[in-house]
């Protein structure tokens, strides 16, 4: 292991990382393995990852392990993450536990397999009182579709008599997303050397710090997260003002 810095990395006042997990395909191709073999890789770096955030101290990390766009691969890449989310519930939820991290989901996650769906409602139950790191993953997130459930629960109160179109700010937008309750997203950490957002967190990243890598996702580790805190630690957020 040479995953030493994360230890007691500092965070820069950073609360919020989010993380677009991509690259798992090349890193196996690289390797001549299945891409399911990168995928297999991918989760221990997501362990390494929780972990690390989880020392630093942070209040969230954010993952995007599933978009909305994905179901767009071959029914049997779609099945083999499935299976390794299954795999990971079981086998580190009670490692979430022992380190009192709170596991949170964001995304369209109740139109999975319903004994997923079950799984996942069970391992939020079980950890929803825990804190300080909230671990959110991202499961058939899409930020559009996300804005898009936002805007029929605001329709429905407005419909109802609860609110006037009016009060509909963005104080009123944000509290109807997924990820109410984290704090704001501080760095937004893209991994694999692609620079796009692949539609997430659209809305949350408004002010966010933006940092790409060419590191493929299954070589991501403390070390690399402590190194995309220093960069942020370096930036000048200036959020329109001077
Ligand atoms: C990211 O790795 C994991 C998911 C999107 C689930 P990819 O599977 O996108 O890897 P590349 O982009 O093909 O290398
Ligand atoms: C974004 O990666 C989604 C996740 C990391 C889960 P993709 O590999 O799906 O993004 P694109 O297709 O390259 O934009
Ligand atoms: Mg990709």
């Amino acid at each position: 292991m040479t995953d030493h810095r994360s230890f007691s990395a500092p965070t820069y006042g950073a609360r919020h990382v989010a993380i677009i997990m991509d690259g798992n395909g090349r890193w196996a191709k690289k390797r001549m393995l299945p891409r399911f073999a990168g995928h297999k890789a991918g989760v221990e770096a997501v362990r390494r990852t929780a972990r690390a955030a989880q020392e630093m101290g942070l209040e969230a990390l954010t993952l995007y392990a599933f978009s909305s766009e994905n179901w767009k691969r071959p029914e049997s890449e779609v099945s083999d993450l499935m299976g390794l989310l299954r795999r990971f519930i079981l086998a580190d939820l009670a490692e979430f536990e022992a380190n009192r991290v709170r596991l949170k989901v964001i995304g369209n996650y109740r139109a999975l397999d319903p004994s997923l769906v079950a799984m996942i409602d069970d391992a939020i139950a079980r950890t929803a009182d825990f804190g300080p790191t909230t671990v959110a993953v991202a499961l058939n997130y899409g930020s559009q579709d996300e804005l898009a459930r936002a805007a029929q629960t605001i329709a429905r109160k407005a419909a109802a008599g609860e609110i006037t179109p009016d009060a509909i700010g963005p104080d009123a937008v944000a509290a109807e997303l997924d990820t109410v309750g984290l704090p704001p997203l501080d760095l937004l950490i893209r991994t694999s050397g692609e620079q796009r957002l692949s539609n997430f967190m659209l809305w949350q990243a408004a002010y966010s710090e933006l940092y790409f890598t060419d590191t493929l996702w299954p070589d991501f580790n403390g070390d690399t997260l402590a190194r995309a805190l220093e960069e942020f630690g370096r930036r000048e957020r200036r959020y329109g003002g001077l």
